[in-house]
């Protein structure tokens, strides 16, 4: 399958080989104090702090290709034109498809990369290595030259990156006059760009960012710098044939300073003789910090061959310990594939949604949803910590039940919106439960369910529709008529974002779509738009949020509710079925609760209310199922997904069909549609969304029409993006959905088709891992930063392997295909559970399907577990008990 792209060794390390034709590819490398870096296999790409201090230009996909910068290093030698270990000069570009191509591998794992381009101009090999340590805001950048001739190798050498210092807004917004807030010196070998001021979204402000490169070869030092990129490209120049290089222009020495210039770190280093294989090491390293006394202890302890090797074997460590989940079925592909969809969370941990070369949208920080689903491969990988931080997310709702959207870098730190605009994105107050569950399953702690936090305020109020006059901006929190600041627990939180949620209804009764749901692009139809699709996941929120303080009423059998709640629970006969009776009691509600709350909190038994969530999530349903049900002529049918602005259905059967994915996904994982009706959802899916060329189910059939009356989707060309492509996280929900109604072979092949897709590198076109999409000709696009990956974890450990936590329980249920297990019938998954380590092996020595197989006998530690229908339950107490210390082996054997 993998022709040109392979893994290598454990932990995803993979190489790719050729990559020289492949420039746009780009390769994410960061560290924990910030600073993100974007990497193509010819060392171009950016690197940046945040949204206001980019130490390299900010580069966009389509600019990746064609633009001339990199983070270059140039070999000058007698009788050759100046040579670039990166192959970016006009001459070895020019050289692709000809004799004289020079191939670039790339060999690249968690936060490294390495590049070997074989030289063809001279004989040389060169060896660039990339990372960044895990504590400093440094790029390392290692080139290694190597004497591959039979004679004596003599050249002079120089690095060459150009350095943006200062905010992407500047790209388009004063780019020149910024440069010329630029102060730039070289001291002690060090080249540091020290903007005067700053100019960006927050006004013109005394800079306090310095932007610094130092370079190094083997104790040897440069001899002579450029520093100022006019020069150093010269009148008819490009960074890619630098007149500075080819004329023998003399470059600036220690003590220089330039002013208002556009600056780079260009390090001269005088001629160096290199025996037959002989090597030897070029050091450069760039970085980000406030003050200049920094930049010595940033740049300690990396002077050594050695000391470089040990920190790049210190960082390549550091992330392999944040991936403690591996797995072994019958492809080693698929169990290397995953070590990068295990790696993805944390990707998106770092840069967010915006800070690789697709996500060129957003100014850091994520989106509300993005964050709650990116905590659910977390609470699987790394769930220390977690706890705090869903503590703190929940104080991001507001008391109407909507919520800040945007989510600061610092725990607690939340936005109304980017850019100010109100928007209310109606799915967002159903992801917060689903995490929540996730987390009190996985480790039975109901306690978090009391934990008091605040909420959030802002002018918005009335669910987005009003502002409050009164508010100012001092006030962050939700307080009351005391001005005391009010809090409320995570259960009053949830049950107030699924409550309101339940009663903001359109006309057909199905709840409102706002601004959009899960589909940001679904954008057009805020007056009378509907999300069926969401409808359906808010009841199983509902029912499920029920069961669970069924559980929750055994140690807490009366909850605190906030006053003002109490006409959220209205219940009375008949009332459900009229929508201009909801929308009246929200506004009622929101207007309760406009400014201020009366800061009073009054009991009820945990079991009514439960009771009463349980009666909503049912009504729901059955709403859905008389209403919503489409059925083909043809055979099969599916959920209408939405109603549009003039209150139409979106789908329909028939000859010019119409079919959304998202609704079928909600209904299935939400056990509104029937067993049967998963069926047929089955059929239509695979007649109208399947394409096996392009990564497996489609986002929606092509509509062939621009639909201003539903959103922004319509506009993009089909099998792009939100409209119509494999949109991997809803073609993921769609196997979590059907694995969890036990239809294996259904969820599987949406899981397989992603996989096959991603891996075959001559169509998707990107390293392993798993893209947002896949658009035309099935090419991957927004590789790496998608919430797919968080499902797709979910769903190969929770479905597929099936473990998961119940209440703290650890429950064993596989739903693994017979074609997933090796030659000897053996699969096998390593992961954290309560704090513990534990290898789960399955055994199916006859092979059989799943369907056929049952578990007939299982060990835990050697001892006999028993199995209660059709499942292994370890109990907490059980667990804890354990000693943790020891790696737990639990060994299944399945027959029929
Ligand atoms: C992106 C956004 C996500 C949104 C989705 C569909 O998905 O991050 O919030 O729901 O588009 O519009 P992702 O990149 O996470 O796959």
């Amino acid at each position: 399958m993998m022709k040109k792209c392979e893994f290598i060794g454990e932990n995803g390390t993979f190489r790719l080989t050729g990559a020289q034709r492949y420039r746009d590819l780009y390769f994410p490398i960061a560290g924990e104090y910030g600073l993100k870096s974007a990497v193509t296999p010819q060392m171009a790409g950016d690197a940046k702090l945040d949204q206001n201090h980019f130490l390299y230009e900010p580069v966009s996909s389509c600019d990746i290709q064609n633009r001339r910068f990199s983070r270059n290093f140039w070999v000058m030698a007698d009788g050759c034109e100046p040579w670039s270990a990166m192959g970016c000069s006009s001459m070895q570009r020019a050289a692709v498809y000809t004799k004289k191509e020079e191939t670039i591998t790339v060999t690249a794992g968690y936060m490294w990369q390495e590049i070997k381009t074989e030289g063809k101009y001279l004989p040389l090999t060169a060896t660039t290595t990339m990372f960044i340590p895990v504590d400093r805001n440094l790029e390392v950048i290692r080139v290694e030259i190597e004497n591959t001739g039979d004679a004596p190798l003599a050249f002079e050498s120089c690095f060459a990156i150009p350095l943006y210092g200062r905010s992407a807004d500047n790209l388009r917004d004063h780019r020149h006059v910024t440069g010329l807030l630029h102060r730039t010196s070289v001291e002690n070998n060090i080249i540091s760009v020290n903007p005067t001021l700053s100019f960006d979204e927050r006004g013109h402000q005394l800079n306090d960012t310095i932007y610094f490169a130092n370079a190094k070869s083997e104790g040897q030092n440069p001899d002579s710098f450029y520093v100022n990129q006019n020069d150093f490209i010269g009148e008819c120049g490009d960074f890619e044939r630098p007149e500075a290089l080819f004329t023998h222009a003399a470059a600036v020495a220690n003590g220089y300073c330039e002013n208002g210039q556009e600056a780079m770190a260009g390090f001269r280093f005088a001629k160096t003789v290199l025996q037959p294989g002989e090597k030897k090491q070029f050091l450069c390293m760039a970085g980000v910090c406030h003050t200049a006394e920094e930049i010595d202890g940033m740049l300690a302890d990396l002077s050594e061959p050695k000391e470089v090797e040990y920190e790049l074997t210190r960082t390549r460590q550091y992330w392999q310990n944040k991936v403690n989940l591996k797995y072994h079925t019958a492809d080693e592909n698929f169990d290397r594939f995953m070590d990068w969809v295990n790696f993805q969370p944390e990707l998106r941990r770092l840069f967010g949604c915006s800070f690789l070369p697709h996500h060129d949208y957003g100014k850091g920080g994520r989106g509300w949803r993005d964050l709650w689903q990116d905590c659910l491969a977390l609470l699987l990988m790394n769930p220390s910590g977690v706890r705090q931080m869903l503590i703190s997310n929940f104080a991001g709702v507001r008391i109407d039940g909507t919520n800040a959207t945007i989510i600061g870098e610092h725990l607690g730190e939340f936005k109304a919106d980017r850019n100010s605009i109100t928007r209310v994105w109606m799915d967002h107050g159903l992801w917060p439960f689903k995490t929540t569950k996730l987390y009190i399953d996985q480790t039975g702690d109901l306690d978090i369910l009391n934990q008091e936090v605040s909420y959030f305020k802002d002018r918005q109020v009335m669910r987005g529709t009003e502002v409050d006059n009164k508010w100012t901006e001092q006030m962050h929190w939700q307080e009351d008529t005391r001005g005391k600041e009010y809090h409320g627990t995570i259960l009053e939180h949830l049950i107030l974002q699924n409550l309101t949620a339940f009663w903001e209804v359109g006309e057909h009764n199905h709840l409102r779509l706002r601004d959009a749901d899960w589909n940001d692009a679904l954008d057009m139809a805020g007056d009378r738009g509907e999300s069926v699709a969401f409808t359906c996941a808010y009841s199983q929120n509902l029912l499920e949020l029920a069961d669970l303080m069924d559980e929750y009423a055994k140690t807490n059998p009366e909850i605190l509710l906030l006053q003002e709640a109490a006409v959220l629970l209205r219940d009375e006969d008949g009332l459900f079925d009229t929508p201009e009776y909801k929308q009246t009691l929200i506004k009622e509600y929101g207007s309760k609760v406009r400014h201020v709350v009366a800061g009073i909190r009054i009991p009820f038994a945990t079991e009514t209310i439960a009771q009463n969530l349980r009666a909503k999530g049912i009504w729901l349903q059955e709403h859905l199922r008389k209403t919503e049900w489409i059925e083909d002529p043809i055979g099969g049918g599916w959920y209408n997904s939405y109603y549009d602005n003039d209150g139409n259905a979106l789908e329909s059967a028939g000859e010019n069909a119409h079919m959304m994915l998202t609704g079928q996904v909600f209904a299935i994982m939400s056990k509104t549609a029937t067993d049967d009706q998963v069926k047929q959802i089955c059929e239509a899916a695979d007649r109208y969304l399947y394409d096996a060329n392009c990564g497996g189910y489609r986002l929606n059939n092509d509509f062939g029409e621009i639909r201003t009356n539903m959103g922004r989707m319509f506009g993009f060309a089909f099998g792009e993006k939100e409209n119509g492509a494999v949109f991997s996280h809803m073609a993921v929900m769609y196997a979590n959905a059907l694995y969890s109604r036990g239809f294996a072979k259904e969820g599987y092949r949406s899981m397989d088709s992603l996989f096959r897709q991603s891996m075959d590198f001559d169509k998707s076109h990107i390293y392993p891992g798993i893209p947002e999409y896949f658009g035309r000709g099935g090419r991957g696009l927004y590789a790496y930063l998608t919430g797919a990956a968080s499902w797709y974890l979910l769903t190969v450990v929770n479905q597929m392997f099936g473990v998961r936590g119940q209440l703290g329980d650890l429950v064993v249920e596989p739903k693994l295909l017979a074609s997933q297990f090796d030659e000897s019938g053996i699969a096998e998954i390593n992961l954290k559970f309560l704090g513990h380590e534990w290898t789960l092996r399955y055994e199916n020595p006859n092979h059989l399907e799943y369907g056929s197989y049952r578990i007939q006998e299982a060990t835990c530690n050697d001892q006999a577990l028993t199995v209660t229908d059709g499942c292994i339950v370890i109990p907490k107490n059980h667990i804890l008990n354990m000693d943790a210390r020891v790696n737990n082996k639990i060994v299944v054997h399945l027959n029929e």
